[in-house]
């Protein structure tokens, strides 16, 4: 078995990002800078965006971070939103999810200018990664693809079941993973809440995908000897500690991880590709 290492894999990717800034700043071009917009005191979401902030620091992009009450107008980060879209200092924008009920998600992501949209979650970017044309793919699905392929992993032909069917996760996956060519080309089930038998469809998966935000629930019996398994779950459990909670991914990795040929860890999988998969597609939007 061997461990995917997210964690190793985005350091190096950083340093790749980093080497690429100082080459933008020394042929006098404009540093990326990215805004995150925060908007209530979610633990979870605080944590996500000061990761993301630590992570431009790290490569020497600008970040910024603005903050807003969970009592804000539906018209006030609307209003914000378009400014950021004019403001040529900012090639980057994402506005972090979940966002309070009284807010029209889909409307606050339709206002994000489709060339900002680094998160992926605008229509016309999604349309376009289905497609298979250039965009912005989300970071997850992305730092996934990015992680099978660093380490050479075999897909075409493969039957691959992914467990979840978030748009932001289990969707986007299905497409790319269905796509031409490599880290594509495989046969690829989705199974969600209403699906029957999930542990038949595992037990037949050369590459499982659990995406589905229920901690633990891929248990050994559910996997066949050799498979691929990627956790992308990352759920707050109550533990006895300084936190007050430890991350528990989807997959029950003690029953699991010995049966498997790769697996990712939780964390110190896919959470690291995710964020450094954000910082690629901003440096992409800021036209390098
Ligand atoms: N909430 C959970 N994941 C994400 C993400 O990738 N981007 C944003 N903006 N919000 C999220």
């Amino acid at each position: 078995m061997t461990l995917l290492d997210g964690k190793a894999t985005s350091e190096q990717i950083k340093l790749e990002i980093a080497e690429k800034v100082r080459e933008i700043i020394a042929r006098g071009g404009q540093r990326p800078h990215l805004i995150a917009i925060l908007v209530g005191e979610d633990g979870a979401s605080q944590t996500y965006v000061a990761g993301k902030e630590r992570a431009c620091q790290q490569v020497g992009f600008d970040s910024t971070i603005i903050r807003y009450p969970d009592t804000v107008d539906q018209s006030t980060l609307l209003d914000k939103i378009r400014e950021i879209n004019s403001d040529p200092n900012v090639h980057g924008l994402i506005v972090q999810l979940p966002l309070p009920k009284h807010i029209d998600e889909q409307l606050v992501i339709n206002t994000i200018d489709p060339s900002k949209d680094v998160d992926g979650f605008h229509p016309e970017n999604f349309g376009r990664m289905v497609l298979g044309l250039p965009t912005f793919v989300s970071a997850t699905p992305f730092g996934i693809m990015e992680l099978l392929e660093r380490y050479k992993i075999e897909t075409s032909g493969k039957k691959c079941v992914i467990l979840g069917r978030s748009n932001i996760v289990g969707r986007p996956l299905a497409n790319l993973l269905s796509q031409k060519g490599y880290p594509g080309d495989c046969t690829v089930t989705i199974c969600h809440s209403r699906s029957k038998d999930i542990k038949s469809i595992t037990l037949d998966a050369d590459i499982i995908i659990a995406a589905l935000g229920v901690p633990e629930f891929l248990k050994g019996d559910m996997v066949k000897e050799g498979a691929v398994v990627i956790d992308v779950g990352i759920t707050r459990v109550k533990a006895d500690n300084k936190a007050g909670f430890k991350l528990k991914g989807d997959v029950l990795f003690d029953e699991v991880a010995p049966k498997c040929s790769y697996i990712t860890p939780v964390p110190g999988g896919v959470g690291p590709m995710t964020i450094v998969s954000l910082l690629k597609n901003t440096l992409r939007a800021s036209g390098n």
